[in-house]
């Protein structure tokens, strides 16, 4: 007879097994790891403690009280990763398909509920065929149940999805809520509808990876903020991502030790092309702003005229929001805001500094930016900047041009220091477009109008294609040469540390969704 400690080895090593070999060799065969696996990798040695490891499913239909699982296709607990604790699921597709039963979902509203209590981050490793078909509508309320979580946890503690397999149906819902989305290129899918659906419904014929694949996801539809080339790597991003985050919303991201050296950038004096309309990667000036090596881009291959992400300025997380002249000339557009709009907001969702390098000609005309809202979508952006009230400096490197100026973390909404380069054009809008429209009968009626139109030109643009009328307004505090940047930088964050806004009494805003 097995005696009691027996018992307890047989269930646990029955739970380690999943849904059996067959099943974790299937897995393995196609490149992907099993939920254990990748909380291994992802959770300091010997740091996971398993929580709900013996939670079996209650179905009786089609048979299910026959098939019973250990775990009931997820793994869930809490651990470390790099020192600080996080709360993880980990779905495992080997148990029905990962799908989500009324008892999985249970177990991952169990350790969100803790991740709540204790402030602490959640992170969800996704690999299901969604809802339990044998259990209908209780799987159902479980998504739902888990909705409701990820809502209440928002700005509370940090919630990243790393999504290794399929996510389909209303499933993607959740990962949609969360702060984060990582998917595996080739692995994993996302889509709310699947391609027969789709080909029933509307004729077109559409793999699930052109459909919902990593990449698709990473540059089309920007859902994920990252497209990872394999798990390795999406669990690393996951442990990088997380080092920038406090673990919830009452606390600051930790700081890596610092030695201060010589803080000027002389090439920063070179960097901006002589031609104002020749195009730079805005990357160079964060990369030589920033401490070495420290820039984790985020949604790099969506809407590329605006760049975010974070990185470290003498050890402190920032957040960087940056024009990119180097793509559509680093002009707003409808992605572009809505893109650095959700970025922002999740800075100041977890107390990190926000920084802006500016360089923008404006919000990019047309009817198809028009018709798909750009009013509402540069709004996004602009309130998203007005309501933050994180420690926030602008530095605009080349052009502030039109709304864009005012939408770009400028003085006026907010931002606690403003710089600008001397290459700095701050107006209206640009000389040529300026001179066209305010000097068009003297234009028109001179003896040669291109001249004219020239001459005219060049007086609005001697006029304000310059950082002078705005620095005298104090709309910019000070006009600095490239190469201190980060001097002043440094000492300005430094300055706004222990900064505190008193926001008016609201129940929540209404940010122009
Ligand atoms: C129960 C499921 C399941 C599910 C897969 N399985 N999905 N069991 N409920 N939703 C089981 C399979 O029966 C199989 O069991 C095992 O998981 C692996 O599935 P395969 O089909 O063999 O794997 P694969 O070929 O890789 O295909 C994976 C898949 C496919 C594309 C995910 O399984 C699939 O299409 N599943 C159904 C997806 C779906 O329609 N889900 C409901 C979506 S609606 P065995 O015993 O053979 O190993 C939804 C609503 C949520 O989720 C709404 C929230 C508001």
């Amino acid at each position: 007879m097995k005696t009691k400690i027996e018992l307890l080895q047989d269930k646990v090593k029955q739970a380690h097994t999943g849904g059996g070999a067959a099943r974790i060799e299937s897995q393995h065969k196609k490149g992907k790891l099993t939920a254990r696996e990748r909380i291994h990798f992802l959770m300091d040695e010997n740091s996971f403690e398993e929580i709900g490891m013996l939670v079996t499913h209650r179905s009786t239909d089609f048979g299910m009280e026959k098939e019973i699982y250990p775990g009931d296709g997820v793994v869930t607990g809490y651990g470390n990763i790099n020192g600080r604790l996080v709360y993880v699921f980990s779905q495992d597709f080997t148990v029905f398909g990962g799908s989500l039963s009324e008892t999985h979902a249970e177990k991952i509203c169990k350790i969100m509920d803790m991740a709540m209590k204790n402030g602490a981050p959640v992170i969800g490793l996704n690999d299901s065929g969604g809802a339990r078909i044998q259990e209908g509508v209780v799987s159902l309320g479980g998504y739902a149940d888990i909705f409701y979580r990820n809502v209440q946890a928002s700005g509370v503690i940090p919630q990243l999805s790393a999504i290794m397999g399929p996510c389909a149906g209303g499933a993607v819902y959740s990962p949609a809520i969360t702060d984060f989305i990582l998917m595996v290129e080739n692995t994993s899918y996302m889509f709310v509808t699947g391609p027969n659906v789709v080909k029933t419904v509307t004729h077109e014929i559409v793999t699930s990876e052109e459909l919902g694949g990593a990449t698709t996801h990473a540059t089309k539809s920007g859902v994920t903020h990252f497209a990872c080339a394999n798990e390795l790597d999406a669990i690393n991003h996951v442990k990088r991502l997380l080092s920038y985050m406090p673990q919830n919303c009452e606390e600051t991201p930790a700081s890596l030790p610092y030695e201060a050296t010589n803080e000027e950038r002389i090439s920063l004096n070179t960097l901006m092309p002589v031609n104002a309309n020749q195009p730079y990667d805005a990357r160079s000036v964060i990369d030589e702003v920033m401490d070495a090596n420290s820039f984790l881009e985020v949604h790099r291959e969506y809407a590329e005229n605006i760049v975010v992400g974070f990185a470290r300025l003498a050890g402190k997380s920032i957040g960087i929001v940056a024009n990119q002249p180097a793509y559509l000339a680093g002009v707003l557009d409808n992605h572009a805001s809505t893109k650095a709009a959700r970025f922002v907001r999740f800075c100041d969702c977890f107390n990190i500094p926000l920084l802006v390098f500016e360089d923008v000609p404006g919000f990019l005309p047309g009817t198809d930016q028009e018709w798909n809202g750009i009013i509402n979508n540069g709004a996004k952006l602009l309130y998203a900047f007005s309501e933050a009230t994180v420690p926030r400096i602008t530095v605009i490197t080349r052009k502030a041009y039109g709304g864009a100026y005012d939408v770009m973390n400028s003085k006026h909404i907010g931002a606690d220091m403003n710089y600008a380069w001397p290459t700095a054009e701050i107006a209206v809008m640009g000389a040529k477009g300026a001179a066209e429209i305010i000097f068009k009968k003297e234009i028109s009626t001179a003896e040669n109008p291109e001249e004219k139109w020239l001459e005219k030109e060049k007086l609005y643009s001697d006029t304000f294609a310059n950082p002078y009328r705005a620095a005298e307004r104090g709309f910019v505090d000070e006009v600095i040469e490239p190469a201190q940047t980060r001097i002043k930088l440094i000492k300005a964050f430094k300055m706004l540390e222990n900064k505190v806004v008193n926001a008016p009494r609201r129940k929540h805003g209404n940010i122009p969704l």
